[in-house]
């Protein structure tokens, strides 16, 4: 985020709202008096425990550049510690053939001595409004709760899967790829994720870019990382010699069945369909492991090509990267599209942020304009905000969304060839 959309003003609805109620609201990432609070605050939020003086200062040091937000309360009787929070940063959001940057949301809490009383809606309402201002033409959460964020907009426009996987009764049918499987040191692991990760960022819609602290956390390579010492980390070298992939697990030991013991997978990163193949299936041939789990996964995932029994494995689907559209031409001139048309959408967005009647025109080469279209003219389509949001990534289908009677057009089918992305979408991470 540049430094100006960082340090953007605050909207001035958002402030009016909050010191109407006789709140004070302020950029947390100033110092440590004012961080360190509000830090404790997020981690009581998400039920965890009050984060030791080490971690306050490593989460200082990682996170002062951030737009972290508090708002404050004077009459209670800690004032200091914030009792609605919530923080952004710019990210590089990949959509089908190109990039958006996105104003990414994490880290909203509200008290529970507070909550119901309207400070989520002031707060996201004033900061989409903010970063809208400020030129980002779409924001992106992952969210605790699939029933908060529909009502601003958002819509979750790729799922995410878990699986646990029997991995006696899956066997290996998939490829077995020369190269090798070397451990690493978390730290060596650490310096290599960020560039694996941009290399299969680029192609896969829906992941973002990483922000730096964040990798310390997978790695558990910041002072007072809680048990970090459980953490494997494993790299896939390709013949040639170039590094391609990497998996993060911890073993959970069994104690009834010590040859049952079961894998966590936190991450894997794989750049290439080598790696891909020669991780999972070092993953799926470990002695001592029946089990492994994993999440993070596509709902359209090779691997189950490459099991000899897919049963093997219990899948579960989740919504899990929520996107929000801020500007509607923005958003969709920065993706490609498989095939040349013209439609006229009518949005209606809750918030009156981005809505609006806008022509989408797009080429045999995949390029496409968007442009506002005058009221007169007559709409294709007719969707909200959320739901334009969801199809961006080519995830779900017009027809879908028309037969949940949440998009209207003579042609859905039309609709649905026009947003079709030929990769399914994934964000492999929470933020
Ligand atoms: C979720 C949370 C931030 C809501 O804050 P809040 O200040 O109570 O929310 P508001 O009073 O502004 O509510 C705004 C709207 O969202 C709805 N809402 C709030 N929390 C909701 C929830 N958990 N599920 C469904 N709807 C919810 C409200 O009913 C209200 O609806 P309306 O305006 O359409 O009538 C707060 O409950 C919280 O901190 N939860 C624990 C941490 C968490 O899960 N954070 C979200 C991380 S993604």
């Amino acid at each position: 985020m540049s430094q100006l959309r960082h340090d953007a003003e605050f909207d001035p609805t958002m402030v009016a709202e909050i010191t109407g109620r006789g709140y004070t609201v302020q950029r947390a990432n100033v110092s440590r008096e004012l961080m360190d609070p509000w830090r404790s605050v997020v981690s009581r939020g998400f039920l965890d425990s009050q984060p030791t003086d080490e971690q306050l200062q490593a989460f200082f040091d990682r996170n002062k550049d951030y737009r972290l937000i508090g708002i404050y309360d004077p009459q209670t009787t800690v004032p200091e510690m914030p009792v609605a929070t919530l923080g952004a940063w710019g990210a590089r959001l990949t959509v089908p053939g190109g990039e958006l940057e996105s104003f990414a949301v994490s880290a909203v809490t509200v008290s529970p001595t507070h909550r119901r009383r309207g400070l989520l809606r002031s707060l996201l309402g004033g900061e989409l409004r903010t970063a809208a201002r400020a030129g980002f033409p779409i924001a992106s959460l992952t969210v605790s709760e699939s029933g908060i964020y529909g009502r601003f907009g958002f819509a979750p426009a790729a799922l995410a899967a878990e699986a646990e996987i029997s991995v006696r009764q899956a066997g290996w049918a998939g490829p077995e790829p020369d190269g090798r499987i070397d451990f690493l040191t978390r730290e060596q692991g650490r310096a290599i994720a960020d560039d694996l990760h941009e290399r299969v960022r680029a192609g896969r819609p829906g992941e973002v870019d990483h922000r730096a602290g964040a990798w310390d956390q997978v790695f558990g390579t910041m002072p007072g990382a809680e048990k970090a010492g459980a953490l494997r980390v494993v790299q896939y070298r390709s013949p040639a010699g170039q590094v391609d992939g990497l998996a993060v697990y911890t073993v959970i030991e069994n104690e009834e069945s010590f040859s049952d013991s079961t894998l966590d997978l936190h991450r894997y990163i794989a750049a290439t369909d080598d790696a891909y193949a020669a991780l999972w299936r070092f993953l799926l041939s470990l002695d001592l492991i029946g089990t492994v789990r994993a999440s993070g996964l596509s709902v359209d995932e090779p691997l189950w090509w490459m099991v000899a029994d897919r049963r093997a494995a219990r899948v579960s689907v989740h919504d899990h990267h929520y996107l929000r559209i801020l500007d509607v031409p923005a958003a969709l001139q920065a993706r490609h599209y498989e095939r040349a048309d013209q439609v006229v959408l009518d949005v209606a967005d809750p918030l009156d942020i981005a809505g609006g009647r806008f022509q989408l025109t797009t080429t045999e080469s995949g390029t496409a304009t968007a442009r506002p279209a005058d009221s007169s003219v007559a709409p294709d389509v007719r969707l909200g905000i959320a739901d334009l949001s969801a199809m961006l990534l080519g995830g779900v289908s017009a027809i879908t969304l028309a037969q949940a009677g949440r998009l209207r057009s003579d042609d859905p089918a039309r609709v649905a060839r026009l947003f079709a992305g030929s990769v399914t979408p994934l964000l492999s991470f929470w933020y």
